[in-house]
């Protein structure tokens, strides 16, 4: 194997992921084990580290925690120690686990990193009640933060939380839109769903290590602004998951965007090309929501009327646009470093 001199110290982003992980672990367990016995056992199940019985099961379905690695590396960035971000860093995770037990049950989805989701496998009310226990759990962990940025922060983490639900009620509510027309959803109307749902979370993960760090404002709003972009890039490729991702890989069933009549951006820049195939493809949607069969004719047209490569596109872009709002930003070497590793392997992952 050969390797410049830069390569060797540069970690991979399993590396990074994993150092931030063990970081944060102790914090976010005793977190969790701050909840009701009850809806702490969900929590546990919805993190990955146990089944329905509460029985742990090590490492089985846990996310990636880019969330609490973002909000790490957000206080190193400014020149803290990693620990300065841990409150931050256990706030995002809650809130990110929160947000995909509620919206499992908005979006009917019964398969969550290749187990039942927390509704299938509880019911429905206990699982929006997990979901309101990790919400109240993140706000007040946040607001117990030793020093003086506790305010600021959970200032950002509610301007977050108000963005993300804004943009989950733009997604619900354009699932009844028409594809075309005057009532057709535009590419401002899909961008700002797209960040409100996932970027903003992102961003604030950025953002809260940096105020957690000590660093002036324009310095958060900067990184605020490059996990927006990242998010918008991870929504991008979500939304291409959806339509073409294996089920193997991404733990849940293809063609449920389809089947619910989300507008996702594959579809809607698919239907912007005005080709045959986007005809066509207008046609099919109009008639009624896509049956099993009708999904694959449909993802066949997206792609062949050029909505899959618009929406790689759009994911290369946003996180280009990622990768320099944190270039222009004063950051410290090693974290910036960590963060561009972090942001390129993430979008590599799927394009
Ligand atoms: C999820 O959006 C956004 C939040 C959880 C706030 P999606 O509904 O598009 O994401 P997946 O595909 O279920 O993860
Ligand atoms: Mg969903
Ligand atoms: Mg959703």
């Amino acid at each position: 194997m050969q390797g410049t001199v830069e390569d060797v110290d540069v970690p991979s982003v399993s590396d990074v992921l994993r150092r931030c992980r063990e970081l944060v672990r102790p914090a976010l367990v005793d977190a969790v084990g701050r909840l009701h016995p009850w809806t702490g056992e969900m929590a546990a199940y919805s993190l990955g580290w146990s089944d329905t019985a509460g029985t742990p099961e090590p490492g089985g379905s846990e996310g990636k925690g880019v969330r609490q690695a973002l909000a790490l590396l957000g206080a190193e960035a400014v020149g803290a120690d990693a620990a300065c971000g841990v409150p931050g860093a256990v706030a995002v995770e809650l809130v990110h686990t929160f947000s995909l037990l509620h919206d499992d049950v908005m979006d009917a989805d019964a398969l969550r990193r290749r187990r039942p989701a927390v509704w299938k496998a509880y019911g429905t009310g206990p699982a929006v009640l997990a979901g309101d226990a990790l919400l109240a759990r993140a706000v007040t962990g946040l607001a117990e933060t030793p020093g003086h940025h506790a305010a600021a922060a959970v200032r950002r983490l509610c301007d977050a939380l108000n963005d993300l639900v804004a943009g989950q009620a733009e997604d619900l509510r354009f699932e009844h839109r028409p594809w075309d027309g005057p009532g057709a959803v535009g590419p401002e109307e899909y961008r700002s769903m797209a960040e409100g749902k996932t970027g903003a979370l992102l961003g604030c993960a950025l953002a809260l290590g940096a105020v957690l760090g000590g660093a002036p404002e324009p310095t958060v709003a900067a990184l605020d602004r490059a996990g927006r972009h990242l998010g918008l890039a991870f929504q991008a490729v979500d939304d291409i998951l959806g339509i073409w991702g294996d089920p193997a890989t991404t733990g849940k069933p293809v063609h449920a965007d389809l089947h619910r009549g989300k507008k996702t951006h594959p579809v809607l820049a698919a239907l912007a090309g005005g080709s045959r195939a986007a005809r066509e493809l207008g046609t099919l949607l109009a008639s009624a929501r896509p049956t099993d069969a009708a999904a694959e004719r449909v993802a066949s047209l997206v792609e062949e009327a050029g909505g899959r490569a618009a929406t790689r596109g759009e994911a290369r872009r946003h996180l280009d646009a990622a990768r320099d709002a944190l270039r222009a930003t004063p950051l410290t070497r090693t974290a910036a470093r960590e963060l561009d590793v972090l942001f390129a392997g993430l979008a590599d992952r799927v394009m």
